[in-house]
Parts: structure tokens; C-alpha cells; sequence
């Protein structure tokens, strides 16, 4: 990744930051996009110290398109190019269909599926009008292809199905200006998403029952990590996934490769 430059969205935490620092690591240059830009400063700050040559941290919101261009404009500036991007950035709001608020239900898709659109447009955008090639990751989920059995999720799974449909489409749309596009699948990861609408007790709480389902229900027996989810984020932008291009890496512990039916 030596003499790349990458941008990554939701990068002020979990998944987001530990692809930042994945990238800074191999030596390439990053923007850390995120609409908490205190956050997004200070992961550029760790990405720096982890060896960056170029990083900065941007305080953007996918979901608004001025926004999203003035990041990029930022980021393109500041790191004298654009080779990668990891369109990361997502919220999750569960409730049952029958009380979910139509404001609730679209701010989900406005940064996860909007915002995904709006990062890849502006990517492809600036690698179209200069003739170069480059690699985008989106994040998707498992809940792109199955139920969570914990139910509530009909947003969140109808905004990443559509990141996967998005992802095969653009990959084709792309392919033959060398702009390659992939999607990651992380499965349960440890990450504040996780738990983010409870707070206090009730989140450690939550967290203590997650991590504890986690080791009977995933085959692996435990969450992920942002590490290795970042991991598979950066082989797919890197020249070694060089013939990788539509395709969904999962990376869940083995979750979706298993039937809930026991027998
Ligand atoms: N953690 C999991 O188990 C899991 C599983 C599958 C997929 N994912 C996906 O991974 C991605 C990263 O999630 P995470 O687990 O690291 O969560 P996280 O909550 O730790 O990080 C999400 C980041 O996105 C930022 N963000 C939220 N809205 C934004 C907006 N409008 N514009 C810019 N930034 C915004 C937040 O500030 C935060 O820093 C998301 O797309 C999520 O849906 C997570």
C-alpha cells in the first residue's frame, strides 16, 4: 500500500479506524472521513504515528452530497491523490416494522445506502476525469443475505442489500476503466455499533449477553475484530486483489455458512 492514498468513511471508530491504521501501517496515505470530525483528527493522529506518510482527518457526513464533495476535495488535496476508498461509514436503528418512525427508517438509508452512492459517485468521478484506475471496498453485512433472528432489522438489512446490489452494478459499470469494486461482509464485530442504542449498565449489559451468544452461535466462537475485518478491506484495495471485482469478501466467523436448523 506504499505511495497509496486511500479515503475511508466512518473512520472516527470501530471498523472505519481500524482500516485507517491497517492502511497507515503498509505506508500508505489516508483520509479519515467521519461526521464526528474530533474523532476523524484524532484517528488521523494514530495513523500518522503508525507510520502514514500523509493523513488528515475530515469531518464529512455521507449522507449530504456538499458535504461529501468538500471532503473530498480536502482529502484529494491534502493527500495528492486518490487509489482507494472504503465506503464504511453506517448507522443501525432496529424496531420492530410496525413502530418504526419514517425518520428513523430514513436516516438508516440515507447514510448507508445514500451515503454509500454519494462516497462511490465522487470517487469514481475523480478517477473517471483523470484516466486512473483505483479499488472502492463497501461495507455490507450478513443481514444483505438472511433474517437476524433478533428481529427489528428490516432498515438496516434493506440498506445493505442494497450496498451488495449496488456493489455488483457499479463493478460492472466500472470494470473496464480499472476502477475495481468489492464489498466486505463483516459479521458480528466488536465495535460500538454493536450496542449503540443502549447506554450506561444497560450497554455493558447488552455487551456482556452479545459476547456470551457470540461464542455458542458463531462457529468461530467469538466476535470479530475490527482488525481482521480490516484486514480483508485492505487486501481488496490492494494490487493483489488485482483480479477481484463485484465480489462480496465474508468475513464473519463463519456465521453465514451456517443453517440455524440443528437438525
Ligand atoms: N459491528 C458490526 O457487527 C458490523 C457488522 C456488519 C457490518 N457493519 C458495518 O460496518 C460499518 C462500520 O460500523 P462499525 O461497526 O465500525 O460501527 P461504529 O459505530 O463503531 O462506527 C461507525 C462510524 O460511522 C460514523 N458515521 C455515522 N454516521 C455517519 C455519517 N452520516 N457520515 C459519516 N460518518 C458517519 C460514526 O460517527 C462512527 O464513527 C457500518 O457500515 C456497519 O453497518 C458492522
Amino acid at each position: 500500500m506504499r505511495g497509496r492514498s486511500v479515503v475511508v468513511t466512518g473512520a472516527g471508530s470501530g471498523i472505519g479506524r481500524a482500516v485507517v491504521l491497517a492502511c497507515a501501517r503498509r505506508g500508505a496515505s489516508v483520509a479519515a472521513l467521519d461526521i464526528d470530525a474530533e474523532r476523524a483528527v484524532s484517528v488521523a493522529d494514530e495513523a500518522s504515528a503508525a507510520g502514514s506518510p500523509r493523513a488528515v482527518g475530515i469531518g464529512c457526513d455521507v449522507s449530504v452530497e456538499e458535504s461529501v464533495r468538500g471532503g473530498y476535495d480536502q482529502a484529494v488535496e491534502a493527500l495528492s491523490g486518490l487509489d482507494g476508498v472504503c465506503a464504511n461509514a453506517g448507522v443501525e436503528i432496529n424496531a420492530p416494522l410496525h413502530e418504526f418512525e419514517l425518520e428513523q427508517w430514513r436516516r438508516v438509508l440515507d447514510v448507508n445506502l445514500v451515503g454509500m452512492f454519494l462516497t462511490c459517485r465522487e470517487a469514481v468521478r475523480r478517477l473517471v476525469e483523470t484516466g486512473a484506475t483505483g479499488s472502492i471496498v463497501c461495507t455490507s453485512s450478513p443481514s444483505a443475505f438472511v433474517g437476524f433472528a433478533g428481529g427489528g432489522n428490516s432498515a438496516y438489512a434493506a440498506s445493505k442489500g442494497g450496498v451488495s446490489a449496488f456493489v455488483r452494478s457499479a463493478a460492472l459499470d466500472y470494470a473496464r476503466h480499472g476502477i475495481r469494486v468489492n464489498a466486505v461482509v463483516p459479521g458480528a464485530t466488536d465495535t460500538p455499533m454493536l450496542v449503540s442504542e443502549r447506554d450506561g449498565a444497560a450497554r455493558d449489559d447488552a455487551l456482556r449477553h452479545i459476547r456470551s451468544a457470540a461464542q455458542e452461535q458463531i462457529p468461530l466462537g467469538r466476535l470479530g475484530r475490527p482488525d481482521e475485518i480490516a484486514a480483508a478491506v485492505v487486501w481488496l484495495l490492494s494490487p493483489e486483489a488485482s483480479y477481484v471485482t463485484g465480489a462480496h469478501l465474508v468475513c464473519d466467523g463463519g456465521l453465514l455458512a451456517k443453517s440455524a436448523n440443528d437438525f
